[in-house]
């Protein structure tokens, strides 16, 4: 029971990773606010089914926790969200910014409603919901935020602009919040996750070939995920922030983080010419390759 107590909202919690989080977090003891919009994957339409689901589920368990509908995608409604734990708990002690959508397109064809829709949902909803908690963070001297990011931004992946724009953002935004929360005793880390939910569960099993990748992808269980959420939310992490951690089924990585990898110096200083005589040829053998998740992460998931 190591989050006796403590209260805990997860947005996105009426499916996928963010409703194991919601069962993880109550069965370790916490009070849960379950938000869910009741959303598409494309973040179209709404339904309060889900989080209520959810809720009914933890209740039933012997848990507590109280159902929010509100979207995370604007100030206004995600301070009601943050109401929601004051109002039902009395405090909010973590936060989990996990809601998301997807609206993938190849960057020449992305619209910009595809590329709002994604920022406002990840980047901004991440951004209002921190925003609204941080004040009783600050003012109770303590708190912890967990928000969720995805290789296909710390590394990369195709037709994914505004997903992959929106994912590294939410990383600076974590290692923000924890440099500037320190003081207050307030943490923040990242989680990228691998997990077979319906946000992945729409590749195609028309051929052999990818009906045995599938087979192999659907050991990434969303539960998976939420026991390092968990540990993140507690006590037991209170020396832990400003850090990126990936969960794939039973392997649990620790991301780097941009650090200068060589560099050229030249006392007369640089002309395009001199880049590419001497600096280019120095840097190259350290140039990335355009990579992208799966190139990095190319070994079978178990
Ligand atoms: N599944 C993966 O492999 C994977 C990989 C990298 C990152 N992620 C991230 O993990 C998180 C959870 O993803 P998932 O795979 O469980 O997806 P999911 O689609 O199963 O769950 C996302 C939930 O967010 C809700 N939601 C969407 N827009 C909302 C809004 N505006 N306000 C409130 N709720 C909203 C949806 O209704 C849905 O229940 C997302 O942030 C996703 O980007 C997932």
């Amino acid at each position: 029971m190591i989050l006796k107590d403590k209260v805990v909202l997860v947005t996105g919690a009426g499916g996928g990773i963010g409703r194991d989080f919601a069962h993880a977090m109550a069965a370790a003891g916490a009070k849960v606010v379950v938000n869910d919009l009741g959303t598409s994957v494309k973040g179209e339409g709404k339904d309060a089914g889900p989080a209520q689901k959810v809720v009914d589920e933890i209740k039933a368990k012997g848990g507590k926790a109280v159902a929010n509908t509100d979207s995370v995608a604007e100030w206004e409604s995600a301070n009601r969200i943050l109401q929601t734990a004051l109002d039902a708990f009395g405090r909010i002690d973590v936060v989990v910014n996990n809601a998301g959508i997807l609206r993938d397109r190849f960057f020449f064809n992305m619209s910009v409603e595809e590329w709002r829709a994604v920022i406002d949902v990840h980047l901004n909803g991440s951004f209002y919901v921190s925003r609204a908690a941080a004040t009783h963070f600050k003012a109770q001297q303590s708190g912890c935020y967990v928000h969720m990011t995805s290789t296909s931004g710390l590394v990369g992946n195709l037709g994914q602009a505004n997903y992959s724009a929106a994912k590294l953002g939410i990383a600076g935004l974590s290692k923000s919040i924890a440099l500037d929360m320190a003081k207050y005793h307030v943490r923040s880390n990242c989680i990228s996750p691998f997990a077979w939910s319906r946000m992945i569960g729409s590749i195609p099993t028309e051929t052999e070939d990818q009906k045995a990748r599938v087979g192999k992808m659907k050991v990434m269980e969303t539960a998976k995920i939420a026991p390092l959420a968990v540990f993140l939310g507690s006590e037991q992490a209170k020396d832990v922030t400003g850090q990126i951690f990936a969960v794939r089924a039973n392997e649990l990585f620790l991301m780097s983080q941009n650090r200068p990898v060589r560099s050229v110096h030249r006392a007369e200083g640089w002309t395009p010419e001199a880049i590419a005589s001497h600096a280019i040829p120095s840097l190259r053998a350290h140039f990335y390759p355009l990579e992208r998740s799966q190139d990095v992460f190319s070994w079978d998931p178990s």
